[in-house]
């Protein structure tokens, strides 16, 4: 994935015709695409293959299996045409590992969560997210999840990982979390959805966003 915009399009629209629309109008503007459950579930996994003409398609499945049924699942997303996978780190190392090395055998990217952006992880996912990124950058994963609704986490999980692996952070705008804020505090990228594409100019929604991002590098 290039490093141009830092903005990832989280794209939770269920409509196909909308979603292609949607890619077309933020082409330039980011540098990936992160489909997950609610469209592949409403429109089927060839929506991925179709998105991939307008960016890099990261698929959100947030896998979490073990390691053989991983496996399974990531095969058939890369098959279809996704860049890139995200996977739970909570599994453990090997449900981890497995995914990363098919990866690297097809020149493809595995990012991990750490922590979840919403109020609920801090029930039980915090505690074990500085954990889990030192997994992640143990068994050299592209990169890994963190909340940018909490920056002061972002930072934390960076000094953990250095600098060899991606973080890429959902959680701004619907969710609270602030692009610029994210960026400072060490993110790569900053993954938006409701703010762009419930927007009645998604464009300009990127763009404006992209902007935020330039002021603060
Ligand atoms: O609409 P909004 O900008 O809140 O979308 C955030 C996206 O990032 C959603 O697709 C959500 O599932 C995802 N996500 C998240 N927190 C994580 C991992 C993924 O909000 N830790």
């Amino acid at each position: 994935m290039e490093k141009n915009t830092r903005l990832i399009l989280a794209l939770d629209v269920l409509d196909s015709d909308e979603a292609i629309r949607i890619s077309e109008a933020v082409t330039g503007h980011v540098d990936a695409i992160k489909v997950g459950y609610p469209l592949v579930l409403a429109s089927g996994l060839q929506i991925i293959g179709k998105l991939a003409e307008y960016a890099s398609i990261i698929a959100d499945f947030k896998v979490a299996d073990i390691p053989n049924t991983n496996r399974l699942i990531c095969e058939q997303v890369f098959d279809a045409g996704a860049d890139a996978v995200i996977v739970q780190g909570f599994t453990g190392h090997d449900s981890l590992e497995i995914c990363v090395d098919l990866a690297r055998e097809r020149n493809k990217d595995i990012f991990v969560v750490t922590e979840m952006s919403h109020p609920g992880a801090l029930d039980l996912m915090q505690d074990a997210g500085e954990k889990i990124a030192r997994m992640a950058a143990d068994q050299k994963a592209s990169g890994v999840v963190a909340p940018a609704t909490r920056p002061e986490r972002v930072k934390e999980i960076r000094k953990i990982i250095g600098n060899e692996l991606a973080i890429i952070s959902p959680g701004v705008g619907a969710q609270g979390g602030s692009a610029a804020d994210t960026i400072m505090a060490g993110t790569d990228w900053v993954i938006v959805g409701r703010k762009i594409y419930q927007s009645d100019d998604p464009a300009k929604a990127a763009k404006d966003i992209v902007s935020e991002i330039k002021d603060v590098l």
